[in-house]
C-alpha cells in the first residue's frame, strides 16, 4: 500500500505542500462547525498527525471516523501551529477497518496493570510504542558494539542437556507423558525424544565458552528461560540474554567490557531516541534523562562483596532479609548499595563460591570467586558474570562438591584439557536494562508477550 511513514511526513519539510498519503489508527477524531479534527497515529513515531477534515462540501458530515479506526488519508501537508497537517475533505479518507466503541484503549491514562490484560493491544499506546523503540534501538545498539570489536554473534541452542547455572530452574521438554510404564526416571528420559533429559536453557554461557575457546571473542543475544518461582516485577520466564565471552581475559577484562558495552548502549538511546527519553521522564521518572547522562559520564563504583556486606551491617536499615556473610544479596540489598552508598552504577565482585555457580575461577582465599554483578538504582543486579575455572582438577573439585553429573559436561570439561586459556564473560538481562533505561518499574511491561510464573497466553 503505498504511502508515507507518519514520522517522515512530520520530521522530512520537504513534504510541506506536498500531496501526501498516510496510514494509521485514529487517537482521537473530534468535529467542529465547519471542519473536523483527527489524530493519527502509525506507530512510526510517538507524535500524531493530525489530519484536518474540511466540511464545506458535505456539512452534513457524519462519518468521523471513531478511536481505533484504521485510516488511509490523501492531502496535502502543510505547517499547522505545533507540527505538520494533512488537510483534506472527507472524500480523502479510506476507512481500513471500522472499530466499534467497546474499543478497550478508548481514553487515555490507562494503568499499565489494566493495559497486562490486552498484550495485543497495549502496543498501540505511547508508553508501549516508546519502550519498544527503544528496545529495538538498544538491541541494534548490542549488535553494534560487539560487531566493531571483532566478537562473532553466535547462536546458542535453546534446547540443551545441560543446566548452566546448575539453580534446577529448568523448563523440561517432553514429547512423551510420564506413566508406569517407565522403571526409573532414567527410563523415562531414555525413552524420550532425544533419548535423555532435554530442557530449555537457562543461558547459552556453556556453548559460549565453546565459541569463545575458538573464534577468540563471541557474544550470543537470544532468548534464556528459568522455571523460577519469582513473581517479582524483575523475574520473566522467558528473557532475552546478551552473553558475551572472551577467551584470553581475565575478570578485570570482563568488567571493563561490561562498563564499556553499558555505557556505549545507552549513548546510543539518548542519540537516538530522544523524543522517547523525553517520554519517560516527563511520565515515569523525573531526572531520567540527567540520570543516563550521568551515569555514561562517571565510571562506575567498585566494591567486593565482603566489603559490600559490611556497609550493609553498619547501614543501620531493617532489610527483610538479614545480612551476613556468605548469605546472597537480595533486591532491597542490591538497591540500597546502588542507590544509597554508590548513587551510581556499581560492580559487585568475589563472592562466597557457595553461592555461585560451580564454573566460576576459585579465588586463592580458597572461600570466594572471581565473579562480578552489576547493580544499578531502581533495578538491582543487570550483569551477572565471571572469570571461569580454566584449571581442569579445579573444575573437576567444583563439581563433584555440587553432585553433578560429570558425563554431562564431558564437552565442557574437554576446553580445560585442550589448549585452556583464562577466559571470562557475562550475561546481561535486556529487559532489565530496558528497565533502567526508560524508569519502568515492572518488567513484564518491557517486553511484548511476558511469560511469568502462573502467566502465559
Ligand atoms: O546472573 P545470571 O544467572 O548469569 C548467567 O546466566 C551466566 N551464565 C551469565 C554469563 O556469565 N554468561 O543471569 C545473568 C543476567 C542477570 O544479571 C539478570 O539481568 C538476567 O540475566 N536474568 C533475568 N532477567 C529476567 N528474568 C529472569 N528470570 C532472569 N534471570 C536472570
Amino acid at each position: 500500500m503505498k504511502h508515507t511513514d507518519i514520522k517522515e511526513v512530520l520530521t522530512n519539510k520537504e513534504f510541506i505542500g506536498q500531496q501526501v498519503t498516510v496510514c494509521g489508527w485514529v487517537r482521537t477524531s473530534r468535529n467542529s462547525k465547519n471542519v473536523a479534527f483527527v489524530e493519527l497515529n502509525d506507530g512510526t513515531s510517538l507524535k500524531n498527525v493530525q489530519i484536518v477534515i474540511d466540511k464545506a462540501d458535505d456539512p452534513d458530515y457524519k462519518d468521523l471516523p471513531r478511536v481505533g479506526c484504521s485510516l488511509k488519508v490523501t492531502g496535502t501537508l502543510v505547517e499547522g501551529r505545533n507540527s505538520a497537517e494533512i488537510n483534506v475533505t472527507p472524500a480523502d479518507i479510506v476507512m481500513l477497518g471500522d472499530c466499534p466503541q467497546d474499543y478497550p484503549l478508548q481514553k487515555k491514562g490507562h494503568t499499565l496493570e489494566f493495559l497486562r490484560t490486552m498484550p495485543h493491544l497495549r502496543g498501540r499506546t505511547n508508553t508501549f510504542n516508546a519502550v519498544m523503540r527503544i528496545r529495538s534501538v538498544l538491541a541494534q545498539a548490542i549488535h553494534q558494539y560487539y560487531q566493531e570489536r571483532n566478537f562473532v554473534y553466535v547462536n546458542t541452542p535453546l534446547i540443551t542437556g545441560s543446566d548452566c547455572e546448575g539453580a534446577g530452574e529448568m523448563f523440561r521438554v517432553t514429547t512423551i507423558g510420564y506413566s508406569n510404564e517407565y522403571k526409573t526416571e532414567d527410563d523415562y528420559d531414555a525413552a524420550d525424544f532425544f533419548g535423555r533429559r532435554a530442557g530449555l536453557s537457562v543461558s547459552g554461557q556453556l556453548e559460549g565458552e565453546m565459541a569463545a575457546t575458538a573464534m577468540g571473542k563471541i557474544y550470543t543475544f537470544g532468548p534464556s528461560f528459568r522455571a523460577e518461582n519469582s513473581n517479582t516485577p524483575k523475574h520473566l520466564a522467558e528473557f532475552w540474554h546478551v552473553e558475551p565471552e572472551i577467551a584470553f581475559a581475565e575478570l578485570e577484562d570482563v568488567i571493563e567490557v561490561a562498563e564499556d558495552m553499558v555505557k556505549h548502549v545507552i549513548g546510543t538511546v539518548l542519540e537516538k531516541c530522544p523524543d522517547e527519553i523525553a517520554f519517560f521522564d516527563a511520565h515515569f521518572e523525573k531526572g531520567l534523562k540527567a540520570r543516563l547522562e550521568e551515569l555514561i559520564s562517571h565510571e562506575f563504583g567498585r566494591v567486593t562483596y565482603t566489603e559490600a556486606i559490611e556497609l550493609l551491617k553498619k547501614s543501620g536499615e531493617k532489610f527483610v532479609y538479614p545480612v551476613d556473610w556468605g548469605c546472597d544479596l537480595q533486591t532491597e540489598h542490591e538497591r540500597y548499595l546502588s542507590e544509597k552508598v554508590f548513587k551510581k552504577a556499581v560492580f559487585v565482585t568475589d563472592y562466597p563460591k557457595d553461592i555461585k555457580s560451580f564454573y566460576m575461577k576459585q579465588n586463592p582465599d580458597g572461600k570466594t570467586v572471581a565473579a562480578v554483578d552489576l547493580l544499578v538504582p531502581g533495578v538491582g543486579e543487570i550483569i551477572g558474570g565471571s572469570e571461569r575455572e580454566a584449571d581442569y582438577d579445579k573444575l573437576i573439585a567444583a563439581m563433584k562438591d555440587r553432585n553433578m553429573n560429570l558425563d554431562l559436561y564431558s564437552d565442557y570439561l574437554d576446553l580445560r584439557k585442550f589448549g585452556t586459556v583464562p577466559h571470562g564473560g557475562f550475561g546481561l538481562g535486556f529487559e532489565r536494562l530496558i528497565m533502567y533505561v526508560t524508569g519502568v518499574q515492572n518488567i513484564r511491561d518491557v517486553i511484548m508477550f511476558p511469560r511469568t510464573v502462573g502467566s502465559i497466553r
